[in-house]
């Protein structure tokens, strides 16, 4: 793994279009969805982004063939032979655990490594677990393994604690092969989850609901090969549009499905830009300083905790007093310390962030510690007074296609130095 390093020049003013690539939380789930067909899946719009790359490693262990040609990927899973996911592999990416369903669906059977924490939190699974189980599923939990088997999946009813993203599209996955009816109550409603569930759709399964909390899934016999094109990725939009907010510009964000980030849209709009929806692309122009705000994280439809390092970075120039809950996961405030180095005022009270404004953020050194975090410092980076290098850019290759590229045609000037380690 590069540790490479971002060398950006400060108080660019970011113009012109940018076109939002697909969506990295909707192709992980709908890479795994694969394995429940026979024959050749072709998914379309798929991000060229390290954990797809990850994603495509585990399919391969795991016996499949995999063709990924730019955009468009071929999943072939009829030589899948393989039921176990190496704790290297799981460690690179914890989105591996979207495997499990699927696998008990088609095989009967899976280890996995269990899935470490990251740097925003412990990332549990037992919402997953739970739901296995009801479907019949047997799970043991020993030296850091997870092994699940199952002579038959019967249909259930399942309540989730707490609208689980993974643990929806686990079940969905596991549920759709099952001898039965599953019903999922409490259901995680993100659009990710529609994107799987019109997947499976066009594979032969019958699932309805997603998008909203009751999912109703009739088993079937098998499912069939499909095609399918990846909804655009939300948070990469947000990303964008909170840029051309934060350094006084004025963007067009193209392949963004504007219903899918509406908080951001209301938020920015709350705080002063000015964003005119034009079909699947959004215009965001910077009028005036940003007035401060409140924002809390929430399940979907709430204001995603994926955004929320990118506001709060936003959030640090803004004229006023803002404060930031984050009530999703226990530990997302990584970004804050770097950015106090940049010369925010934030102070941090358990899951809340205090931010009194300041006149502007000063470049300097500063490292990215998590994918969204990393995201949260290079538009700090951006927007600051003068040059700032921010390291471990690996986090941010997780997750933005071209990003580079992308900023450069808006106007940013900024160098990748590569680090070999
Ligand atoms: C998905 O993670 C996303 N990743 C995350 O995006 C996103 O932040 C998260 O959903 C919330 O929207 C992918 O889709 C690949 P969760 P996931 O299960 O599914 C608790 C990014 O930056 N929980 O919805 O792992 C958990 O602790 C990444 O792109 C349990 O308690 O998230 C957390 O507090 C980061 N038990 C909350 O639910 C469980 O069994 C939400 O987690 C599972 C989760």
């Amino acid at each position: 793994m590069t540790m490479d390093r971002y060398v950006i020049t400060g108080k660019q003013r970011l113009q012109g279009v940018v076109k939002t690539s697909g969506s990295k939380n909707a192709s992980l789930p709908l890479m795994a969805a694969t394995i429940l067909a026979e024959g050749q899946t072709v998914l379309t719009g798929v991000p060229r982004i390290n954990d797809i790359l990850n994603m495509i490693e585990v399919l391969k262990n795991l016996g499949c063939k995999v063709k990924f040609e730019r955009n468009e990927m071929t999943i072939d899973t009829s030589t899948l032979v393989e039921n176990t996911i190496d704790e290297e592999l799981m460690r690179k990416m914890r989105a591996s655990n979207l495997i499990l369903g699927p696998m008990i669906a088609k095989n009967g059977r899976v280890k996995i490594s269990r899935p470490g924490g990251c740097a925003i939190g412990t990332r549990p699974m037992d919402q997953h677990i739970k739901g296995l189980k009801l479907l019949g599923v047997t799970i043991k939990e020993k030296h850091g393994y997870i092994e699940a088997s199952a002579d038959k999946l019967r249909g259930a009813e399942i309540y989730f604690d707490v609208p689980s993203v993974g643990a929806t599209e686990n079940i969905m996955m596991a549920a759709v092969l099952a001898e039965g009816t599953t019903i999922i109550r409490n259901a995680a409603k993100e659009p990710e989850i529609v994107d799987l569930q019109n997947l499976l759709n066009k594979m032969g399964a019958k699932v309805r609901g997603a998008g909203t909390h009751v999912i109703h899934i009739e088993g079937v016999k098998s499912l069939h090969s499909a095609e399918h094109t990846v909804i655009p990725d939300r948070i990469e939009a947000g990303t964008h549009m909170i840029a051309a907010v934060m350094t006084e510009g004025d963007v067009v964000v193209e392949n963004v499905v504007p219903e899918h980030i509406s908080p951001v849209i209301a938020k920015l709009r709350q705080g002063g830009a000015d964003i005119k929806i034009d079909g699947d692309s959004v215009r965001v122009k910077h009028q005036g300083r940003f007035k401060s705000l409140d924002v809390k994280t929430l399940a979907y439809p709430g204001f995603p905790t994926d955004l929320q390092p990118q506001f709060l970075a936003l959030l640090t120039i803004a004229e006023g007093t803002s404060i930031v809950s984050e009530t999703i996961f226990e530990n997302r405030f990584q970004h804050v310390a770097e950015l106090v180095r940049m010369g925010a005022n934030i102070t941090v009270e358990g899951r809340t962030a205090i931010i009194r404004g300041a006149p502007n953020l000063e470049g300097t050194f500063v490292e990215a510690t998590d994918l969204r975090a990393g995201a949260a410092l290079f538009l700090a980076a951006l927007a600051a007074e003068e040059g700032t290098v921010l390291e471990r850019v690996d986090h941010i290759d997780r997750g933005y296609e071209n990003l580079e590229e992308k900023y450069r045609t808006l106007g940013a000037k900024l160098q990748r130095v590569v680090k070999r380690d």
